[in-house]
């Protein structure tokens, strides 16, 4: 039976529904072939096609795509220049696609920080995209973990001086509701590919029961099918959130 066919079978419970993805190594792809670091993140953009139409295929409703870190703009200039020309160009080319697979387009992070013409391409293809029923992709933006804990500590903060919030109402349930994933579930798996073991200030918050899975393939060599098999592998994990297997294996 094909990967996509298993994973056809799997109950709704099996399936996860948000993956998230730190795609990494796109530097070193490029110098294992002589090129610039540029081409491999060239070459990553045919993987996010794939890794789309994969997760669209698998009936995955969120997956999210960390494609600059606030740290990554202490990058060389031409490096960063190129990462964001690449990002408007790829969402010029593939709006149509989006749109004929009904993928919804979202973005999480600093974007304020992006340049003028990169924000107001992404506001819109959000707008587009708005009331597709598909796959929501978020594409994580000079975003970082922390930079998004102080964000919502900061309007936790103006929310108490302007009297909407008590501090007495925050808790595990109110802070999420100040995250840029207010809208979504937590990730049920994180991937990063390139063969290293970090988080990388990563949806700090969100991934506290997340499965994890690295992979050795570095991101211009990920498609669908690496995908597909880390979807098997995960329905056949036991989440316990704390309890005990056997608590586990009685739930309905
Ligand atoms: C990390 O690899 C990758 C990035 C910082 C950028 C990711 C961008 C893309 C895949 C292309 C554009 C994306 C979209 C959504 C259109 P690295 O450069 O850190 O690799 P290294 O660890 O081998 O140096």
């Amino acid at each position: 039976m094909s990967l996509i066919e298993q994973i056809k079978l799997l109950t709704d419970k099996q399936l996860p529904k948000h993956i998230a993805i730190i795609m990494d190594g796109n530097g070193r792809w490029a110098k294992s072939q002589g090129l610039e670091r540029v081409h491999g993140h060239q070459q990553g953009v045919l993987s996010v096609r794939s890794t789309i139409e994969g997760a669209g295929e698998a009936g995955i409703r969120f997956l999210t795509l960390y494609a600059f870190s606030t740290e990554n703009w202490n990058r060389p200039k031409f490096e960063i220049d190129a990462l964001i020309a690449l990002l408007v160009q790829t969402i010029h080319l593939e709006k149509e696609n989006l749109m004929k697979n009904r993928v919804r387009l979202q973005t999480i992070g600093d974007i304020a920080s992006l340049p003028a013409h990169c924000q107001e391409q992404l506001s819109q293809i959000t707008r587009d995209t708005r009331d597709n029923t598909g796959l929501t992709v978020i594409l994580a933006l000079s975003y970082s973990g922390r930079w998004e804990l102080a964000h919502a500590l900061k309007n936790m903060i103006r929310d108490i001086n302007e009297g909407t919030l008590c501090p007495e109402q925050i808790s595990q349930e109110k802070i999420p509701h100040y995250l840029c994933t207010r809208d979504m579930p937590d990730p049920d798996i994180l991937i990063r590919t390139g063969g290293d073991y970090r988080i990388s200030n990563f949806l700090l918050w969100q991934i506290a029961y997340t499965e994890l899975f690295f992979v050795p393939a570095m991101w211009p060599d990920f498609r669908k099918e690496h995908l597909w098999n880390i979807i098997l592998d995960f329905s056949k994990r036991q989440r316990r959130f704390g309890k005990t297997g056997e608590q586990v294996e009685h739930e309905i």
